[in-house]
């Protein structure tokens, strides 16, 4: 937990984070991370917000998640998370800044978003990033999701206003052009 709370609160990590997110009491941070434990029980499953480790060391550098959009226009039927009509999902992720530039949140993205089609069965992950994010911005394209619009200035934090880019990508893009969980080069 001790390494969960420094990489919660790292100033460069929380920059386009409002501050009520950045300030978070260490015990609002456990909470946190328990709900991620409690959601493993959920049937289906709503979130699956994962560790991002070292594979040599096993060591904590992060994490990343892919939640599941309660709700949507119409049940599917048949569909494998049953009538839940969850056929979206969006992805995030966040890395400490000692990790930064290696090519792992491509890494971890490709891989989340391969979980979303094969496991989850999803037809559409999606993500948004604040538009000032390059870095994330940059995560989204590699992992294969393609820039759908600009909301702008929907956001308010830190003593100003925000755009915010929102990307995705849809089952049959993402199987014509499979982007693996593979380091990229
Ligand atoms: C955004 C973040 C996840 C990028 O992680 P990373 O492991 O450094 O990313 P990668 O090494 O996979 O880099 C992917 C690409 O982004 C570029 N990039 C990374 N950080 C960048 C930055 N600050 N500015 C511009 N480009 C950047 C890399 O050069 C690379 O570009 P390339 O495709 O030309 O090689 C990381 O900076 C982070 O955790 N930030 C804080 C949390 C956050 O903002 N999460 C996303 C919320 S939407």
């Amino acid at each position: 937990m001790p390494d969960v709370i420094a990489y919660q609160r790292e100033p460069l990590s929380l920059r386009y984070y409002p501050e009520s997110w950045a300030n978070r009491a260490d015990d609002e941070i456990c909470a946190f991370v328990q709900r991620q434990i409690d959601d493993q029980a959920g049937a289906p499953r709503p979130r699956f917000q994962l560790a991002i480790t070292l594979a040599e060391s096993g060591a904590l550098i992060d994490n990343c998640g892919i939640r599941i959009k309660p709700g949507g226009p119409g049940e599917i039927r048949g569909h494998p998370l049953g009538p839940a009509n969850a056929w979206e999902a969006d992805i995030g992720y966040e890395l400490a800044p000692a990790h930064w530039g290696r090519g792992y949140a491509t890494e971890a993205a490709r891989a989340i978003v391969a979980f979303g089609f094969r496991e989850l069965g999803l037809h559409r992950i999606s993500a948004t990033c604040i538009a000032d994010n390059e870095g994330s911005a940059r995560v989204l394209k590699r992992a294969g999701l393609r820039l759908e619009g600009r909301l702008r200035e929907n956001e308010h934090f830190r003593g100003r206003w925000w755009d915010t880019l929102v990307y995705a990508v849809l089952a049959h893009e993402w199987e014509a052009a499979p982007l693996r969980g593979e380091r990229p080069a």
